[in-house]
């Protein structure tokens, strides 16, 4: 049985100047879940999330939690309070009312987990931008989130940090089934890392689909203004110059297929 992480219903949600954002907007957001949230700039995921999070007020209409949220968010830079990488995550524990002497341990293990070890004394202020989300995470990962929501989190990293980043959330994503993922991000090819793709435009839901097949329907990508994959483009490309029987499928659209379509087709 699927178990609601979230629960939007019929959300309204106007700014202090009156601007209206949502308008009776609901969604469903699934226990164990990876869900993209995507749109062109001014969409309102930011705000969504902010919505969700407590940050924002509705209008109306109501948002059902039944998880521990936490978030990263795009500009490392502003989310540390702490000296110390393990103090950091130890303001987490603290509001958790959790034993002092069981505390060295679980944050011990959240280095682990975030691999940063060894940098458990280091000032968060002088990581790389990549170490910093790293210990984003780490302190969500102490207040035990089981959702954890991450706004365009990756993008002012570098490809290498980017990588290790989704797969760092791969990895947390696949040791616990239970935990929910709500990515908002411009990337096309992470979309893929989701089961789920939900875009916004202008406050309203246009599409809520597996992510390979909203990723697929490339009329639906241009006629939105949305990004394509990598792959995805090079495989139009490359089918311009195609004769009709040897066409690469358009259903091909990230790296791991294309290329296991090349070595069994052997085209
Ligand atoms: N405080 C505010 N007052 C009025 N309008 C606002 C306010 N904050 C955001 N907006 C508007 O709300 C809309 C949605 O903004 P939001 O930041 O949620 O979009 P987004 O999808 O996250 O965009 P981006 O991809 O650029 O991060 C935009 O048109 C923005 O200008
Ligand atoms: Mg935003």
């Amino acid at each position: 049985m699927m178990v609601s992480a979230i629960v939007i219903n019929n959300l309204s949600f106007s700014f202090d100047d009156g601007q209206e954002l949502f308008r009776q907007l609901s969604l469903q957001v699934n226990r164990g879940e990876w869900l993209s949230l995507v749109g062109r700039n001014g969409s309102g995921k930011s705000t969504l999330m902010r919505l969700i999070l407590g940050l924002e007020t509705p209008s109306s209409g109501t948002i059902k939690v039944a998880a521990r949220l936490g978030a990263v968010f795009q500009n490392p830079e502003d989310q540390f309070i702490g000296a110390t990488v393990e103090d950091e995550l130890a303001f987490g524990l603290e509001n958790q009312q959790i034993k002092p002497e069981l505390m060295p341990n679980k944050i011990k293990e959240t280095l682990q987990e975030i691999g940063m070890s060894d940098y458990a004394k280091s000032s968060p202020d002088q990581l790389s931008g990549g170490q910093k989300q790293r210990v984003a995470i780490g302190s969500a990962l102490i207040l035990n989130a089981d959702v954890l929501f991450f706004d365009e989190a990756t993008s002012m990293l570098d490809p290498l940090a980017r990588e290790s980043i989704i797969n760092l959330i791969g990895k947390l994503h696949k040791q616990n089934p239970n935990l929910t993922i709500i990515n908002i991000t411009h990337d096309p090819d992470e979309i893929l890392w989701g089961q789920r793709a939900v875009v916004l435009e202008k406050g309203k839901i246009i599409a809520d689909e597996p992510a390979k097949v909203l990723m697929s329907d490339i009329d639906f990508l241009h006629h939105h203004q949305l990004g394509e994959t990598f792959v995805s483009k090079l495989v139009s490309k490359i089918n311009q110059k195609r004769s009709l029987n040897r066409k690469i499928p358009s259903s091909i659209i990230s790296q791991k297929e294309l290329l296991s379509w090349l070595l069994n087709s052997n085209k």
